[in-house]
């Protein structure tokens, strides 16, 4: 179709264009390329996943794009540019590190624009609009590279962030895609699913992260996927992870620590429940809503089976709450 070809175009050239702006002038190698090695990324790195620089200045896109030829209709489209009250155009992204969001087949759809200030009041991340190539809720960070990586190890790690993305390659880890903050989509678990159906949580450990993974495991297990959990300590994200600890320390930190999600989600809740018997009952409620969501009949029962273990509770109770559960729902 005419229109979304000629936004692949247009999203294609501001790609080049922030790539060049990046390791083409002096404000981007100074500013932007300085910030990219500080937070510890080669230069093979930074052209695997064509990250950028858009200078400080409010119209170095727009002009340069008119230059080419660009339609006005397509940089607004597209979010690259913004209209002012009096019809003239400025840049989205100044400033920032460009990371260029790639659809399946890698043809880049959108773009996360991240800020070099330490300054709270500007947004950290700015990102493209929706449009129509760019859908955000079908959308995972990184699926075009690390597809193969996971069919073949048949497993996908699901991070928060851009950066995360980048620092597991990094580390050795490929088969690795971001929710990009957004709280995840069915679309995206579709997404996942037509290459494999384990998945392995690692989001932030902070209050948000844990929150997220909580839910994040129930939409997983509704669309049948196998769910695991690895949250890492002290708040951290698996970029900055990486950054305290090395690679190696990395891979055999998740080896070694991911949880099955009844386990982390029974560990987590009861954590939070203390020793309150009326909130713990409540823990196993919630323990036994989880597992009521899996379609598999065969795996229900088998967690029903650790799940009593795990809690002392007698698997007859259980299934009589999980049954309940699913008549509520039907
Ligand atoms: P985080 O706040 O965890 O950022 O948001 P981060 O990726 O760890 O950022 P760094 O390490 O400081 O660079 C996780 C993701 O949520 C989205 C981005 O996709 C980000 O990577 N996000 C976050 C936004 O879209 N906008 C924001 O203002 C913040
Ligand atoms: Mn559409
Ligand atoms: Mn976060
Ligand atoms: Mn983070
Ligand atoms: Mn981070």
């Amino acid at each position: 179709q005419g229109k979304r070809e000629s936004l692949y175009v247009l999203n294609k050239w501001a790609g080049r264009y922030f790539a060049e702006q990046l390791m083409g002038t002096d404000q981007g190698r100074s500013i932007g390329l300085s910030y990219f090695y500080e937070r510890g990324y080669r230069e093979e790195t930074i052209r695997k996943f064509e990250l950028g620089y858009s200078p400080e200045n409010w119209t170095a896109l727009v002009d340069s794009a008119k230059k080419e030829g660009h339609s006005t209709d397509f940089l607004l489209e597209t979010g690259l540019a913004i209209e002012r009250e009096d019809g003239s155009l400025y840049d989205r992204f100044r400033g920032r590190v460009i990371f260029p969001i790639h659809n399946l087949t890698g043809r880049v759809i959108g773009f996360g624009a991240r800020t070099l200030k330490t300054d709270k009041k500007v947004p950290k991340y700015v990102n493209s609009p929706e449009s129509d190539i760019y859908h955000k809720s079908n959308v995972l960070y990184g699926i075009h590279l690390a597809k193969r990586a996971i069919v073949d190890r048949d497993s996908c790690y699901l991070v928060e962030g851009y950066a995360d993305v980048i620092s597991c390659h990094q580390a050795g880890v490929e088969n690795v895609v971001a929710s990009s903050g957004t709280s995840l989509t069915t679309g995206q678990i579709k997404l996942i699913s037509r290459f494999t159906r384990n998945v392995v949580i690692l989001y932030d450990g902070d209050e948000a992260g844990i929150k997220a993974s909580i839910r994040g495991t129930d939409m997983l297990l509704e669309e049948g996927m196998n769910v695991k959990v690895l949250l890492f300590p002290d708040g951290n994200d698996p970029d900055s992870y990486i950054q305290q600890h090395g690679s190696s320390s990395f891979r055999a930190y998740l080896d070694k620590n991911e949880e099955d999600f009844v386990f982390y989600k029974t560990r987590v809740l009861l954590g939070e429940a203390g020793p309150d018997p009326i909130k713990r009952s409540e823990v196993i409620r919630e323990v036994v809503k989880s597992i009521s969501l899996i379609p598999d009949e065969i795996k229900v029962s088998v967690y029903i089976q650790q799940c009593s273990g795990l809690l002392q509770i007698e698997e007859r109770v259980l299934l009589t709450e999980l049954n309940k559960m699913r008549l509520e729902r039907a």
